[in-house]
């Protein structure tokens, strides 16, 4: 339960870890902020930590760890081969999924790799509410098609729904007859889907999911790498799962998906990744990719030390103390954001608040990338870093011609315990100001465009000279501050 204040008018999310370490941050001035944007291609990919105030980038890898996890770095045990580490972190799956067959990967995309490897073929098609990037490019690396089947109430910025990223659950029945269950290769739900604002999946709507897999005798498979925040949302958001404790709720779902995989730069406070089923045939069906690609089956390319730091931090994930405050931060930057009218994913989901940037800069059209030029412009206004969920973030169709992305979202991370309050509140009031001066936002063109995850690397420059244009209003408004 929150903590309640005396008044109200006072209440706000209240932490209940204390800060014990801390790292000196950089604000640098605005006309600073202009030319490493610049520089960095107005890719916030490219930007340097040390150039940045805050970091909403991501929240993979870049948590807060307890005192628990740092003492735990230093039992680590790097024997290539029956390492207690992994019996470690082997137990804590054990606690949190109930599963016993493990296999480890270095992060969540090694582990979607394997996946594929084992069961992906060209003219297959993987079923899923919404595609994440690395799931989508090694499905369709190995020549396999992905169908998005996410409830259309889902892709409606602005609703009360509480749980958008629901599967379209007569969709995907009709889908798997239609395409016929062989030709199926799995079906993926992903929990808190990333790409459309951290929204969250109900755990009806999952079991739902699993029983129509089961009817047609297709695997279920759960991206589980956002799932804390999940089951937070279905605690308070789900009255079926109000009085589960958050154990159970992981437990049933592990009882019913075929098999679980997540990034531990997420569930886990840590870095790594994991793949886990009760039933050892599957697991047996993957296990061979993982010396090929990985490492042995005991650490699959990760580090002993984020393992150790990954068990202690698995049972973090069950404690709704720690688990609510992201989504409560997050809920925080949303209101106020909401309350100075700018546009922003509603209600608020997990992993970040997300600036609906379709409607900051209508008039950009969808090839001069709105989101992207939204996380530049919020750069320069605040050096801060968010990341583009929009068409940048889409691949090329086979043909060359862009996919147009469904939202156009820049999205503002919030790393797990580590913002404090009055650091979002800044947040808010610098996107509330480029709010406010959104006609001087332009367009962005390319000047270097990879072929596979363009949003990594890629490089643009401004259309015409609006950024300095921002920059000048910025010393209006702000006189010498920074
Ligand atoms: C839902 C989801 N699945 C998979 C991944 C990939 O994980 P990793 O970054 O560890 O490769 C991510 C990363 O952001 C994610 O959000």
């Amino acid at each position: 339960m929150p903590v309640k204040f005396y008044q109200p008018e006072n209440q706000v999310p209240l932490e209940m870890h204390k800060v014990r370490v801390v790292q000196k941050l950089a604000l640098l001035p605005v006309e600073e902020r202009l030319k490493r944007i610049q520089e960095a291609g107005n890719n916030t990919f490219l930007l340097q930590n040390k150039d940045i105030y805050m970091d909403m980038l991501t929240d993979s890898g870049v948590n807060g760890m307890s005192d628990e996890q740092v003492a735990s770095m230093s039992i680590a045990d790097d024997s290539y081969a029956g390492s207690e580490t992994f019996n470690r972190v082997k137990a804590a799956i054990k606690e949190v999924f109930g599963t016993e067959n493990v296999l480890p990967a270095h992060q969540g995309r090694a582990a979607e790799n394997i996946l594929a490897e084992a069961y992906v073929k060209p003219g297959m098609y993987t079923l899923m509410n919404f595609h994440f990037t690395t799931a989508k490019a090694h499905i369709t690396r190995l020549g396999g098609e992905v169908v998005e089947l996410v409830d259309k109430k889902g892709l409606i910025p602005q609703t009360d729904d509480p749980f958008k990223g629901n599967f379209d659950l007569k969709e995907l029945r009709k889908t798997i007859k239609e395409l016929g269950p062989e030709k199926v290769s799995f079906v993926r739900v992903e929990a808190g889907t990333n790409l459309i604002g951290g929204q969250p999946v109900s755990l009806e709507n999952m079991l739902a999911v699993t029983d129509i897999c089961h009817e047609f005798g297709v695997r279920s498979v759960l991206d589980a790498s956002l799932l804390q925040d999940n089951v937070y949302f279905m605690k308070t958001r789900e009255p079926r799962c109000k009085f589960m404790t958050t154990k159970e709720i992981y437990h049933t779902l592990a009882d019913r998906f075929d098999i679980i995989y997540f990034s531990a730069r997420k569930l886990g406070f840590s870095r790594g990744g994991i793949i886990t089923a009760h039933d050892k045939k599957f697991t047996d069906e993957m296990m061979e990719f993982v010396p090929l690609y990985e490492g042995f089956l005991t650490y699959g390319g990760m580090e002993v030390r984020s393992m150790e730091a990954m068990a202690v931090g698995l049972y973090e994930s069950l404690d709704m103390e720690y688990i609510s405050q992201g989504p409560e931060f997050i809920a925080y930057l949303v209101k106020e954001l909401d309350d100075y009218g700018v546009p922003v994913i509603k209600p608020a989901g997990g992993l970040g608040a997300h600036l609906n940037c379709s409607e900051i800069v209508p008039n950009l059209p969808h090839d001069q990338y709105p989101a992207a030029a939204v996380g530049a412009a919020l750069y320069i206004a605040g050096g801060i870093r968010g990341m583009e969920r929009g068409t940048v973030s889409e691949q090329r169709e086979p043909d060359g011609s862009e996919r147009y992305a469904e939202l156009e979202l820049q999205r503002l991370a919030m790393p797990r315990r580590v913002f404090t309050l009055s650091q979002v509140k800044y947040c808010a009031d610098r996107v509330k100001w480029l709010w406010d001066n959104r006609q001087l936002i332009g367009g962005l063109k390319w000047t270097y465009e990879p072929k596979v995850l363009r949003f990594f690397f890629g490089r643009m420059e401004e259309i015409g000279y609006w950024q300095e244009d921002l920059v000048k209003k910025f010393r209006e408004d702000f006189g010498d501050s920074l």
